[in-house]
């Protein structure tokens, strides 16, 4: 008898977990179908295969996607990129919140699904002036740390971070946006404490931590002609001292008419005839009207205003035309300077996750990424793949 309903007992146990399996599927088939969007079609090639001879194609990640939250973004990043980077997960507020505590969490993570899918990651960012906690700069009593405290800090810091990825992380962007529009030093916290060589220590610190990992300059507007000025002043007294930058990550937070075509290609042809690498670390490309804002200081911010929000409906086929042009472009300036350009990285996995949402206007509706908010490629994604160039014979 026992046995029996036992027996009862795992049938139905069987029963309902067949049901449920099944129901899943139907809501997953159902949930897809609604929202449109599609898994990664894993069997035909991605944007990194296209460009597999030319330059990495990277994306930022963040927590939703390498958790898994958005089950459709791992698949769909190996699909098309051969380079990843945390957004911010690597920041030192989200990585070092306070002064006994790190959270590697969401970075291990994402270095982990970086080295299953062989790709190069990188490190974002080791010193910079936003992101990083007050208490970084201060001591127990709130007072401005000391030059050699502050460098002490910043030496445990990157000996930590560095340290933990070593032989996974294979670049860092060690400084970020230490730079004014002016092309002047920024008077950040780091600057008036250690002075202007806290450069030249993250540098080097960087380069003691891991001595493999290729280590980069990142800024925004370092095309433009104060910046650039500036930049190849930071890197050229680097040089002078014998430390090495492998790289300068010109971050590439553009608009649909600016810059110019011309002063990006003249800024990789500088950079480069001084011996680096040129990285484009953060494109994405804006089609919205801006409040007179300059650059990406994500400390800049603009009010909410209809006028400001045009496309929050939808994003007209003529629009689309016009960021397939500006890609277009931008991809044949990439291209044409590929023996310098080593890694473009897009600054978003598809347009709901830009920044440019948010930034510098809270709340809008930005396009400015090849993929629209449900993984499909846009008209930009074709126009980018017509600069791929032709095979040529192998000799
Ligand atoms: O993690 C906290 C969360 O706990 C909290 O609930 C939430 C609400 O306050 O904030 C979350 O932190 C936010 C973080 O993104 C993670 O989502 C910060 O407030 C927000 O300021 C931060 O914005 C990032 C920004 O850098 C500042 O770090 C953007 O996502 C990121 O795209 C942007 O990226 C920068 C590059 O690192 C450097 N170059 C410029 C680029 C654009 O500003």
């Amino acid at each position: 008898m026992i046995s029996e309903i036992t027996n009862t007992m795992n049938n139905l146990r069987a029963y309902f977990f067949k049901s449920a399996l099944l129901m899943a599927i139907i809501v997953c088939i159902v949930g897809i179908s609604c929202t449109g969007i599609q898994k990664a079609d894993l069997s035909e090639p991605g944007l990194k295969d296209h460009f597999s001879d030319v330059f990495l194609i990277g994306n930022a990640l963040n927590g939703t996607q390498v958790f898994g939250r958005d089950s459709l973004a791992l698949d769909f990043t190996a699909k098309h990129f051969n380079s990843i980077v945390a957004e911010n997960a690597m920041k030192w507020g989200e990585i070092h919140p306070q002064p006994d505590t790190f959270d590697f969490t969401l970075a291990d993570s994402l270095v982990a699904f970086g080295m299953r899918n062989d790709m190069f990651i990188v490190g974002h960012c080791l010193v910079w002036h936003s992101q990083t906690p007050r208490w970084v700069f201060e001591d127990s009593l709130g007072k401005p740390l000391t030059r050699d405290a502050l460098l002490q800090r910043m030496k445990d810091h990157i000996f930590t971070v560095v340290g933990r990825y070593k032989g996974k992380v294979k670049g860092w962007d060690v400084v970020n946006e230490a730079l004014e529009e002016d092309g002047q030093m920024r008077k950040s916290r780091w600057f008036a404490i250690i002075g202007e060589d806290y450069i030249q220590k993250a540098f080097e610190f960087a380069r003691e931590a891991d001595p493999d990992a290729e280590l980069y300059y990142n800024d925004y507007n370092i095309e433009l002609k104060d910046k650039r000025e500036g930049a190849v002043k930071i890197i050229k007294s680097l040089q002078e001292k014998g430390i090495k930058v492998d790289a300068v990550g010109i971050q590439g937070h553009w608009h649909l008419d600016s810059p110019s075509l011309d002063v990006i290609d003249e800024s990789i042809a500088e950079y480069a005839a001084l011996g680096y690498k040129v990285m484009i670390t953060e494109l994405d490309v804006n089609v919205l009207p801006e409040p007179n804002i300059v650059g990406a200081d994500i400390a800049q911010h603009g009010s909410y205003d209809e006028k400001l929000n045009p496309y929050a409906e939808s994003f007209p086929d003529s629009m689309q035309q016009v960021l397939a042009k500006r890609y277009e472009d931008l991809f044949r300036i990439f291209v044409k300077n590929d023996s310098s350009i080593t890694r473009v990285t897009f600054w978003g996995l598809h347009d709901g996750y830009s920044w440019k949402n948010n930034w510098p206007v809270l709340g809008r509706t930005n396009h400015c990424l090849l993929f629209d908010r449900n993984y499909q490629a846009k008209p930009a994604y074709d126009a980018v793949l017509k600069t791929v160039p032709i095979q040529t014979e192998t000799k």
